[in-house]
């Protein structure tokens, strides 16, 4: 068995420059197998409000569906740094957040919740890691944020919008974040940030330079219907069975060879 996953760990793998390999799970057997393939981090994304639940958004997504797929993942999670996504409007309050945050930890087995945002969420961030709750932030594209973005786009294209990006990264590292989801960024504004903060940066859509990558497991399978997001590689399509793909998946991360320029931005 692979040796626990901590904050610590994802320090030291930001240190030495070794990338950190993280895909979504939403359940045991498939924790089980990201674990084997060697995966650093599985996230229990509200994504999971897409994939499984076949909303067109994650807002629907609630704190008992949060539980219940945690609950699922942790029963089976060994190796892994287990992250859950704290769902639309479950943070709101700082109070919110405690009382949600706590939840997850408490009744689902998270061992860092994620929120989207900014400099709005760096009083959150602060009272929750005050409080031993280890923060993951999300910022760039931050889905629950769909409706006031206009859409699913890249983020943080002009000078402004990536000063602003940037000075949120700072803010939520000062807060106490102990890792930094990047979604669709540029490349360039992604590697400025990576440099920029002390905590680990994973990137989904924004080029090679962030300290870890995260796909959606079932992007990664290449079995989300519809278009296949841009940034996202199918790499069952190369492997003979779902576990050679999650190990593909992982070494590619590893070596650095995932993303390529076709699944970043400029
Ligand atoms: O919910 C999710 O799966 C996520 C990833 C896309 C980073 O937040």
């Amino acid at each position: 068995m692979n040796a626990a996953v901590t904050l610590g760990t994802l320090e030291r793998l930001k240190q030495n420059g070794e990338k950190i390999a993280c895909v979504t799970s939403y359940d045991a057997s498939f924790t089980v197998l990201l674990e084997a393939a060697g995966v650093d981090v599985v996230l229990v994304g509200d994504s999971l409000g897409n994939v499984i639940q076949g909303h067109d958004s994650t807002l629907p997504v609630t704190m008992e569906d949060m539980i219940y797929h945690a609950a699922c993942v942790a029963r089976a999670g060994k190796s892994a740094l287990r992250i859950v996504d704290m769902p639309f409007m479950s943070y709101a309050s700082v109070s919110q957040a405690l009382e949600n945050a706590a939840r997850l930890m408490r009744e689902a087995g998270a061992q860092m919740v994620k929120l989207e945002g900014g400099r709005h969420v760096v009083e959150t961030v602060r009272a929750l890691t005050e409080h031993g709750m280890p923060v993951c932030a999300h910022l760039g594209l931050t889905p629950q944020s769909v409706h006031q973005l206009g859409g699913y786009r890249v983020q943080g294209r002009d000078a402004d919008a990536a000063g602003r990006l940037l000075e949120d990264a700072r803010l939520l590292d000062d807060a106490g974040a102990g890792a930094l989801v990047l979604e669709c960024i540029p490349s360039a504004l992604a590697a400025q940030i990576t440099a920029g903060v002390s905590m680990p940066t994973i990137g989904i859509g924004a080029g090679l330079d962030c300290d870890g990558q995260v796909l959606v497991l079932y992007d990664l399978l290449g079995i989300t219907p519809g278009k296949r997001p841009v940034f996202s590689r199918n790499f069952l399509e190369d492997a003979a069975d779902i576990p050679q793909a999650l190990q593909a998946y992982v070494k590619a991360v590893k070596d650095g060879s995932f993303p390529g320029p076709e699944h970043s931005f400029d």
